[in-house]
């Protein structure tokens, strides 16, 4: 059996997750027509290469500017239908927020809208899948983990440490700074790597060992300070779902000794399927 890896995205126990209906889930979060579930998924793949690969592949350029176009378009229809007739949801939440009088403007509500569906369905699946490559191939740990499922929390934590799904972010320096002894200039970009400072050795004790208990876990994977995971709670409670509802159900899961499809994205680090046999 192949797990194909957009089946494991979304909100939801594992077993009752489909493409169709997971993306019926986020669209019905977001508010927008679930009929049109397919097109989002499509647009957040696409999305998806721009925040994970942009500088490294400029072939897919074309591809992902064409999906961003197509997408605001979407998403300012929708801004303007449920401006007409409001219906729950996080871009009618996002429309009706204030602070102080102060309200999102409609570009603030389309980008937050759509960072919020990208960023929560091209990661998470990462997690699940990645995370449950990572427990096939550690058959001690995976056992350790069916004998003590009180470790699911911290087990979710090891595994964004050990195979982070969103593997490196990027800021432009606002000034000239010197930084770990690299003079960089004001506009020059700055890559920040999670996926390394999850495995370095100064912060983590044998950081290429997966302990699924591990204890002082503070890794980068949902980022750092400002920009830290929106999603972040949401992301550890799927995973934490997802996780002990497969060992639960599935007590002979074994990998197909079969080449495993990557996507070819390296910032979202995440496998095309799993093929495994339970
Ligand atoms: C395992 C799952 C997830 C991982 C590994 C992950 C990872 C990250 C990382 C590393 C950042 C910081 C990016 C930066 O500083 O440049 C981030 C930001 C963000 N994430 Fe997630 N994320 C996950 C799930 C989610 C979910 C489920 C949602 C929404 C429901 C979400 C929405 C966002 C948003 C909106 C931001 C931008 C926050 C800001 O700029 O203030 N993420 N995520």
């Amino acid at each position: 059996m192949i797990f194909d890896t957009r089946l494991l995205t979304g909100v939801g126990v594992l077993a009752a997750v489909t493409e169709a209906g997971n993306f019926a889930r986020a669209a019905e979060m977001l508010g927008v027509p679930t009929r049109d579930r397919h097109q989002l998924k499509a647009w957040s793949a696409d999305f998806a290469e721009m925040l994970g690969n942009f500088q490294h592949n400029p072939d897919h350029t074309p591809k992902v500017l064409r999906a961003l176009e197509e997408m605001l378009a979407y998403f300012r229809e929708r801004v303007r239908e449920l401006r007409a007739h409001p219906r729950e949801g996080l871009i009618n939440s996002l429309l009706t927020a204030q602070m102080n009088g102060d309200r999102l403007t409609e570009e603030e509500v389309i980008a937050n809208s759509i960072i919020t569906m990208v960023g929560g369905q091209e990661t998470t699946t990462n997690l699940i899948g990645n995370g449950l490559l990572t427990l096939l191939r550690h058959p001690a740990e995976m056992q350790r983990l069916r004998d003590g499922p009180a470790l699911i929390p911290s087990a979710v934590e090891e595994l964004l440490r050990y195979e982070s799904p969103s593997q490196h972010t990027a800021r432009m320096a606002p000034t000239d700074i010197e930084l770990g002894g690299q003079r960089i200039r004001r506009r020059e970009a700055v890559i920040a790597v999670m996926g390394a400072a999850n495995r370095d050795p100064d912060r983590f004790p044998d950081p290429d060992q997966l302990d699924l208990a591990r204890t002082d876990n503070r890794h980068l994977a949902f980022g750092w300070a400002a920009h830290f995971c929106f999603g972040a709670a949401l992301a550890r409670i799927e995973g934490q779902i997802s996780f002990a509802a497969i060992l639960r159900r599935m007590p002979n899961l074994a990998l197909q000794q079969v080449p495993l499809p990557w996507r070819t994205n390296l910032g979202l680090r995440g496998l095309i399927a799993l093929p495994v046999r339970y």
